[in-house]
């Protein structure tokens, strides 16, 4: 099977901590993967390490059979990875047009017609499209989610990384953007979502990877995984087998 991200090996320490230990996780094109796990776990982690915020201490990234470790955030942009942060990060000084014109412009690299086609795109998929011209620092909660989204998708992305999205939203915000995630996978966008709102990863993802002091502890069918014993204890603290 033809993998769109290939992950060997790879380990990060911060000081004495190992956040990232020995990771090996292949994603193939067009599947959605979910990943869980307690704070500190390292999820976050993983993403600065695929998007190239800092180096790995060792081991390899592949994405799209090209080894892309080297290579600076930008380039990997340009090569289709995008993300959406934890803490939402927009311009707050610009248009929530004008946020989306950086990520296609400057992310995506397009030319000045194409880039203003893509912006309206994104801003239309995630349903801003209203908001086009309000300043992204006065948009609510999940309007600034949304934009996260937007100007990811704006990047043009083959793999979209997901940071909780759905992080403090209320349930029917949660269900509206759950439908456009959906919308995304529908696209054929390869999407891995790091979400704590389990609920919203279900509805979502093919495959769930379980992260626990950084190493990979569970990785399969969503609803299998989340009923096995190694799972539920640490989600509940109860050994399972006791
Ligand atoms: N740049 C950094 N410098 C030093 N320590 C870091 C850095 N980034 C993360 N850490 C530490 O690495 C560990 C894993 O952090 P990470 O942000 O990857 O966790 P997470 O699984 O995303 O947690 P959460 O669910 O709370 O978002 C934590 O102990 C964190 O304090
Ligand atoms: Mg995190």
């Amino acid at each position: 099977m033809q993998q769109l991200l290939s992950i060997r090996n790879l380990s990060k320490s911060f000081g004495s901590v190992l956040v990232t230990n020995d990771i090996d996780l292949d994603v193939p094109q067009g599947q959605s993967v979910g990943i869980i796990g307690p704070n500190g776990a390292g999820k976050s982690t993983l993403f600065n390490l695929i998007t190239g915020v800092f180096p790995p201490n060792s081991g390899s990234i592949q994405f799209n059979g090209q080894a892309i470790s080297s290579f600076s955030s930008a380039k990997r942009c340009r090569l289709g990875i995008a993300r959406s942060f934890q803490i939402p990060q927009p311009f707050s000084g610009m248009s929530v047009f004008d946020n989306a014109l950086v990520a296609s412009a400057h992310g995506a690299g397009l030319s000045a017609k194409a880039a203003d086609a893509a912006a309206i795109d994104a801003i239309e998929k995630t349903g801003l499209i209203e908001k086009a011209n309000v300043l992204a620092g006065s948009l609510t909660l999940l309007e600034r989610k949304r934009l996260e989204l937007t100007r990811a998708l704006a990047s043009q992305p083959k793999l979209l990384l997901l940071d909780e999205i759905a992080g403090g939203l209320t349930d029917k915000e949660c269900q509206s953007l759950i439908q456009t995630i959906k919308d995304i996978k529908a696209d054929g966008v390869t999407i891995i979502w790091i979400e704590h709102v389990v609920h919203a990863l279900l509805a979502v993802v093919d495959r769930l990877v379980v992260l626990d002091f950084g190493q990979i502890i569970a990785d399969g069918d969503p609803e299998i995984t989340m009923a096995s014993n190694e799972v539920r204890e640490i989600y509940t603290g109860i050994d399972a087998d006791a």
